[in-house]
């Protein structure tokens, strides 16, 4: 508190956040029953169902015919997935050779990844590591870069073949580099943020509102959190000189301005559970400071979702930032809300009655969640009872429509923004919300072909913001992974949208309905399910157990439990052979 004290001059008197008792309650329930409760929270009308339906196909129809979609990431996908070796060898090389600066390790890496040998293999076949690589950059750029002298009639895969023939190392190096900047340059709006507002101009006659995001998080340094904190500042400067000032005072108006999106883990480096009071003293003030920059100057400030174990630390620092007496009468503060987390809902009633007490609107930015493999594995690891994140898609989607209608439902409490690149997804929430204004997102590089016809279509009439991030490609690397990830899974609507042989049926099905389905099946063990980290050896043994120590009532309970035992005294010795009596002493 001090530290707010010091920035405000003067002591600052708020009410109490709300409890966030119940949002832990809903950690790590049981997945079966907690989507019986969505599936009734998202259910659709016999009308709105097939409206739905009927402008899904419509939307996902015209991507299929559009030659426009064979410029960005749809059309990569349907030429090459993740799920091959080659995807996962050039996925190592992004991590690494974007940041490698000298040659003679660049080399070597290659060497380490690739092997001669196994170069040599790869050479000449279309579906090789170096044709992969490098045609991704021509199918994301349309453009031809230092190729040489091609026969246009040519397709990318062939003049790869060409080229390649013959190439040498530092040949594969530079090529292997040139396509991993090129697909960096497909998800970066501009390397500063001067280039990116320049490239944003030229978005906006189609309708586009942007949010800003400065690449960097995972701040392991200060040093290194106070580069980003400078750069955020900087960005929300150059954003408002682009834009003006903002001159309507209906507190609603900055809903269409462009924002800023930030990442907690870019501003500190120790957003972890258990450092609550030092983020409080040194974290709180930095997000002071952009909150109020951003609002003296007409912009929203949205604060992203990350992992699940940071959730309430997010949720508190929101509610202080919200609470606070200095930012009243304004809506520009938002948050994301990741609808794969068990605790969605939970955290959307919270955000309702912080908004109801604090008198505002939160814009609340809705999504599916981009970490999903690592909440999995670290939940496996950690040896948690059960995942704080859904196992299946299809729950996932259907928490997402649930969450959609809960935001939907209470307009003075929230502004709704659905970011999403699925059609069908989309659809639903366009029908359900046809009597309220909220927006669409998108993240540039993706869905350009979808929200180019959402922006056009008569039945939607709702504005579609674009997540921009902006920054050189060293801080890419996180991102660009989750993007990879994202668009390579077989569950992912872009690279199901991809696949030629399934039907558009298949594409547009409403997820309700079927969760609903499923459940009324009487042969669930026909599913594979994701077995719960306790089980996760199977027969062979059960894992270690592990205690959920992200959320607080589990620590207390924990420290409860070691208080009360200390108080109790104890006694430590050895046992020999099981018998304890034959040894005297005491600890
Ligand atoms: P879909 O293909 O329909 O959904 C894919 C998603 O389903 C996956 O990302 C995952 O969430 C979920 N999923 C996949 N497999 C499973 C499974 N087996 N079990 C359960 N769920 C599964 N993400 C964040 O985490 N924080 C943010 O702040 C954030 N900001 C974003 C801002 C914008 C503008 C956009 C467009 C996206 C943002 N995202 C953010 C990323 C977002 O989470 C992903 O883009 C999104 O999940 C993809 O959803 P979709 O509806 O487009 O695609
Ligand atoms: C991410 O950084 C877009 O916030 C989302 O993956």
């Amino acid at each position: 508190m001090a530290a707010l004290v010091q920035l405000s001059g003067g002591a600052r008197s708020m009410p109490d956040l709300p409890s966030r008792a119940e949002i832990s309650q809903y950690h790590l329930p049981d997945e079966a029953r907690l989507v019986g409760g969505l599936i009734e929270r998202a259910i659709y009308t016999e009308d709105e169902r097939r409206r739905t339906k009927e402008l899904a196909t419509r939307l996902v129809q015209g991507l299929q015919s559009n030659e426009a979609a064979d410029a960005g990431v749809d059309a990569f996908m349907r030429e090459y997935g993740f799920s091959t070796e080659e995807g996962i060898i050039l996925m190592c090389l992004a991590e690494a050779l974007l940041r490698i600066p000298d040659s003679a390790t660049a080399d070597a890496l290659i060497a380490d990844k690739i092997g001669s040998g196994r170069w040599e293999q790869h050479l000449g076949n279309s579906g090789s590591l170096f044709v992969n690589a490098s045609t991704w950059g021509l199918l994301l750029t349309g453009r031809i870069v230092n190729l040489g002298k091609t026969d246009p009639s040519d397709k990318p895969t062939n003049l790869i073949n060409k080229l390649v023939k013959g190439a040498s190392e530092p040949v594969v190096r530079q090529a292997l580099r040139h396509a991993m900047r090129m697909m960096g340059d497909q998800f970066i709006l501009g390397r500063t943020i001067q280039e990116a507002l320049k490239r944003a101009r030229a978005e906006a006659p189609k309708g586009y509102r942007f949010s800003y995001d400065m690449l960097g998080e995972a701040a392991m340094t200060m040093p290194d959190a106070e580069r980003y904190y400078a750069r955020y500042l900087g960005a929300i400067e150059a954003v408002a000189r682009v834009n003006g000032p903002l001159f309507d005072k209906h507190a609603d108006a900055i809903f269409d301005r462009p924002s800023v999106s930030i990442k907690l883990t870019a501003l500190h480096p120790r957003v972890e559970p258990g450092r609550e009071e030092l983020l409080e003293n040194e974290l709180l003030p930095r997000l002071l400071d952009l909150v109020r920059l951003a609002r003296d100057n007409g912009l929203g400030l949205t604060i992203d979702a990350e992992e699940q174990d940071r959730l309430d630390i997010l949720l508190g620092l929101f509610g202080k930032l919200l609470n606070d007496n200095e930012f009243q009468g304004w809506n520009g503060l938002g948050i994301a809300v990741q609808a794969y987390s068990k605790r969605a809902i939970p955290v959307l009633r919270w955000l309702r009655r912080l908004a109801h007490q604090t008198e505002k609107k939160i814009p609340v930015r809705l999504v599916k969640g981009a970490y999903w493999d690592s909440e999995i594995k670290w939940a496996q690891e950690q040896g948690l009872p059960d995942y704080p994140v859904f196992t299946r898609k299809l729950h996932t989607d259907v928490s997402y429509l649930a969450c959609a209608r809960f935001l939907l439902s209470d307009r003075d409490a929230f502004y709704a923004q659905f970011a999403t690149h699925n059609a069908q997804t989309l659809s639903a929430i366009a029908v359900a919300g046809r009597d309220v204004d909220f927006e669409f997102q998108r993240l540039h590089g993706m869905g350009d072909a979808l929200y180019d016809q959402v922006l056009s279509d008569q039945s939607i009439k709702q504005p579609c913001r674009i997540y921009a991030p902006v920054g050189e490609h060293e801080d890419l690397l996180a991102y660009l992974v989750r993007r990879l990830l994202e668009n390579g899974a077989n569950t992912s609507f872009v690279n199901r949208l991809s696949d030629e042989e399934l039907p558009v049926d298949s594409l547009v099905a409403d997820p309700v309905l079927r969760a609903e389905k499923e459940r009324q099946e009487p042969a669930p063990e026909k599913r594979p399910e994701l077995p719960r980290p306790p089980a996760l050896f199977g027969e062979v043994r059960r894992n270690s157990l592990g205690l959920a120590l992200s959320e607080i009532p589990a620590r207390d309970s924990l420290l409860a439990d070691m208080g009360a035992a200390l108080r109790e005294g104890f006694n430590a010795h050895p046992r020999i052979a099981g018998d304890d009596a034959a040894y005297e002493g005491s600890g």
